[in-house]
C-alpha cells in the first residue's frame, strides 16, 4: 500500500463540516464519513453502512445522528447503532470510528491502529496567528498520485517552465538551492540574490531585480511549509515580502489527491481586501497548470512503481528524492509491523 496510516491527515477546512451536518470523503482508500454535532464536536467514523455497503454520506444527518439512506439504519458518531426498523441491534451494525482532532482550522485524521498522538500533527500555528479575512485558504482535488504532488513542491524549478509568466522565468533554476534532513523534516532552500525576479514577484515589488529567498519543509506523508521572503536588492533582512504557505496533499486514492493550501502574507494581513485576487491567482496556477501536468504524469505511469521506472535523477531533484526515501523508509516499517 502507498499510504501511511499512523500519521495525522489533514482531511478537511473546518468549515467544510457544518455544525450538526456531516462530509464524506476518501482518505488514503478508506471512505470516512466526518461528523459534526450541534456543538461543533467532529469525529469520523466509516461511511459505509455494514448493512448492504450504502454510501451513508448519500444519506442524513440531525443532532450527530447518521440514517442510512437506504433502508434507514442510524448511527451515531462513535459508529454505534442507534435505531434497526427492521429488527435487533446486532453486534454487527456498527461503523468503524476514527481519532480526529481540529487544529490549525482544520479536521485531522487518525487511521492507524497505534495510539494516535496529537504531537504528531504538523505545527501550522501561522494560521492561527492570521486574521480569517487574510487567510488565503483553498481546497482543490487532483486525478494525481500524491508523491508526485509532493515531487512538485519540493522542486520548484519547474516554476520557470510551467509557471514562466508569472512564477517562473529562470529565477528558481538559477537560485542557489540547499536540500538537507532536520531529523525527520526534509528542508529544501533555494536563494538568490540581485537576479531578475519572477513576472509576479516582480509586479508585486514594483522592481524586475530583487533577493529572493524560497524554503519548502516537508514532513511526512504530504505536508510542506512554504516561506518566501522578496526585496529589493539587499534589503532582504530589512524589508522583506514575507509570506508562509502551507501544501498539504492528502491521499485520496492511489491516483487521486485532496490538495489543501493556506497562504499567509505580511502584504495580504495589511490589505485583506487584496485576499480574494491572490487565492484566484493561486488557484489558476495550479488549476491550469500544475493540476493537467499532474494528471498526465499520473495516467503515464499508470500505477507502477516510481522506482522500477529508473527515473532520471538531477540535482534539483535532492528534496524530493529525500523526501520520497523518507516516505518510503516510514512505509515499510509500517508493512513490517502489520
Ligand atoms: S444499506 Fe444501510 S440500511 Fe441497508
Ligand atoms: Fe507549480
Amino acid at each position: 500500500m502507498p499510504f501511511l496510516k499512523n500519521c495525522w491527515y489533514l482531511a478537511a477546512w473546518g468549515e467544510e463540516i457544518p455544525a450538526g451536518g456531516m462530509m464524506a470523503r476518501q482518505i488514503a482508500g478508506e471512505h470516512v464519513l466526518f461528523i459534526r454535532d450541534d456543538d461543533g464536536n467532529v469525529a469520523a467514523v466509516s461511511e459505509t453502512c455494514p448493512h448492504r455497503f450504502a454510501p451513508l454520506g448519500m444519506g442524513s444527518c440531525s443532532h450527530g445522528v447518521v440514517t442510512c439512506p437506504y433502508h434507514g439504519i442510524r448511527f451515531d458518531m462513535a459508529g454505534k447503532c442507534v435505531e434497526n426498523p427492521h429488527g435487533p441491534i446486532s453486534s454487527a451494525l456498527k461503523l468503524k470510528s476514527f481519532s480526529t482532532a481540529e487544529r490549525h482550522s482544520a479536521i485531522w485524521l487518525w487511521l492507524g491502529d497505534e495510539n494516535p498522538d496529537e504531537n504528531m500533527i504538523p505545527n501550522y500555528d501561522f494560521i492561527d496567528r492570521t486574521a480569517p479575512d487574510a487567510r488565503v485558504k483553498g481546497y482543490l482535488h487532483s486525478r494525481a498520485d500524491y508523491r508526485l504532488m509532493v515531487d512538485n513542491i519540493m522542486d520548484l524549478t519547474h516554476a520557470d517552465y510551467l509557471h514562466a509568466t508569472s512564477l517562473g522565468g529562470g529565477i528558481n533554476t538559477r537560485a542557489k538551492a540547499q536540500a538537507e534532513r532536520d531529523n525527520d523534516k526534509i528542508k529544501i532552500t533555494w536563494t538568490a540574490m540581485n537576479d531578475q525576479l519572477a513576472p509576479l514577484h516582480a509586479q508585486i515589488l514594483g522592481s524586475d531585480l530583487g533577493d529572493f529567498y524560497n524554503q519548502v519543509i516537508w514532513e511526512a506523508p504530504g505536508n510542506m511549509v512554504q516561506r518566501i521572503l522578496l526585496s529589493r536588492p539587499g534589503q532582504l533582512e530589512t524589508a522583506g515580502m514575507d509570506s508562509l504557505t502551507c501544501h498539504v496533499m492528502t491521499p485520496e486514492t492511489e491516483a487521486s489527491t485532496h490538495y489543501f493550501f493556506c497562504h499567509t502574507s505580511d502584504a495580504v494581513s495589511a490589505h485583506p481586501e487584496i485576499a480574494p485576487g491572490v487565492r484566484a491567482g493561486l488557484v489558476a496556477a495550479f488549476a491550469d497548470e500544475d493540476a493537467p501536468m499532474l494528471a498526465a504524469q499520473t495516467r503515464r505511469i499508470a500505477g507502477a512503481d516510481f522506482w522500477s521506472l529508473k527515473p532520471a535523477l538531477l540535482p534539483s531533484d535532492k528534496g524530493a528524492v529525500l523526501a520520497r526515501r523518507e516516505l518510503d523508509a516510514l512505509l515499510a516499517k509500517e508493512g513490517a509491523m502489520a
